[in-house]
């Protein structure tokens, strides 16, 4: 910088001469051009418009002019510095246009890539079909009802009316978790078993209510088979209790019309055939039309029917009236109270409905095997 009391000429002072000031212009000009980016642009306008840049620097040597030179030279600098925050501001909107752009091509969002790389769940069918059918009951003004899978003997077996030697009980069939004299079992107090089925249910909602009792109970059961195509240890029932004034085997007959019609179709129904269950007196075995051939393939050689094996019916589960020593052990008058109940297999009901071949599939838990029965909530 120069003294400040020499006599000055403009010409003298090195930093104003007009190919200086230009010479910053241009350099300053130049340097915004290069910069390929923002901050390299921010680098540039610090150097070349910051306080310590050469035409900042030049601009205080104004002050130091002699009042005719000031003009002169504030001009010339005014006007480089002018062009200089011109030249600045257009290529900041430059870039800042070029960055924009980039940004859209760069973030851009592919709307018609496939959505969901996290693949959804899907219920098990399962699951899905069990509510189904509980649905069907609950829309009539049935209540679900559960019990423990962990259950005691006394309402698994003795409460439903199976002999102490009735051969259910045996290990082969039932997993018992604790005997009747196991380890901590007082004298007398019941055993401890893996429930075999869901009417211990149907004893627990006695117990717990007054009739009328109308339940439907879904759930999971176990009995020592091994798991094969048609066996697997544990599955799953669904079953049913009515205890009210006055119910008959009608009613029994009537509901389960209605609820294979609802899954099935209006033109369904069901037939039973006599057979043996300790809790219900009568019982029976339930069948209900197939519902691929309607019945149509029995005695018709040209309309095989692979689901029925051209029987025209399958067979769904046991039912029949609860036996009155049932009502007395769980407190209900069979004078005044009469009931119907009805379990069934949830895997054969699933099995038959979608053609499913091997029951294993149901319990490995292959995502391949549930995706195609859709995601139903
Ligand atoms: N609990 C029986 C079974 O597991 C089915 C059944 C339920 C039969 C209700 C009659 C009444 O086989």
């Amino acid at each position: 910088m120069s003294a400040p009391n020499k006599s000055y000429d403009p010409v003298e002072v090195e930093t104003l001469k007009p190919e200086e000031i230009e010479r910053m212009r241009d350099e300053a000009l130049a340097a915004f051009a290069a910069a390929g980016d923002l901050d390299a642009l921010q680098e540039a306008k610090v150097a070349h418009t910051g306080g310590t840049s050469p035409l900042a620097l030049a601009n205080r040597e104004i002050g130091a002019l002699p009042p005719h030179a000031k003009a002169d030279a504030g001009k010339r600098v005014g006007q480089a510095r002018g062009a200089v925050n011109k030249a600045l501001a257009a290529r900041q909107t430059e870039l800042e246009a070029e960055r924009d752009a980039r940004v859209l091509v760069e973030e851009a969002v592919d709307v018609t890539l496939p959505y969901d790389r996290t693949p959804s769940g899907a219920r098990h069918p399962l699951t899905t079909m069990m509510e189904r059918v509980a649905d069907v009951f609950v829309s009539m003004g049935y209540e679900v009802a559960e019990g423990p899978e962990v259950e005691a003997e006394w309402f698994n077996f003795d409460a439903l009316n199976f002999g102490p030697d009735h051969p259910a009980r045996q290990m082969q069939d039932t997993f018992f978790v604790q005997g009747p004299e196991g380890a901590g079992a007082a004298e007398g107090e019941s055993g401890v078993v893996l429930r075999t089925h869901t009417s211990p249910v149907q004893a627990r909602a006695l117990l717990d209510r007054e009739p009328p009792v109308y339940v439907v109970c879904p759930g999971r059961v176990y009995r020592t088979d091994e798991l094969d195509a048609t066996h697997t240890p544990v599955f799953h029932q669904i079953e049913l209790l009515a205890v009210d004034e006055g119910l008959t085997m009608a009613d029994l007959k009537g509901t389960l019309d209605h609820m294979v019609q609802s899954l099935f179709g209006a033109d369904m129904k069901t037939r039973l055939r006599p057979n043996y269950f300790p809790f219900t007196e009568p019982s029976a075995e339930m069948d209900m039309l197939c519902y691929v051939c309607r019945g149509e393939s029995v005695g018709n050689p040209d309309r095989p029917c692979r689901t029925c094996s051209s029987e025209g019916w399958i067979e769904l589960g046991g039912c029949g009236m609860v036996n009155p020593r049932v009502l007395v052990a769980c407190g209900v008058d069979p004078a005044k109270y009469s009931g119907f109940a009805f379990g069934f297999g949830i895997e054969r009901m699933l099995m038959f409905r979608h053609n499913v071949e091997d029951m294993r599939d149901m319990v490995e838990g292959d995502v391949r095997f549930t995706r195609p029965f859709g995601m139903e909530i």
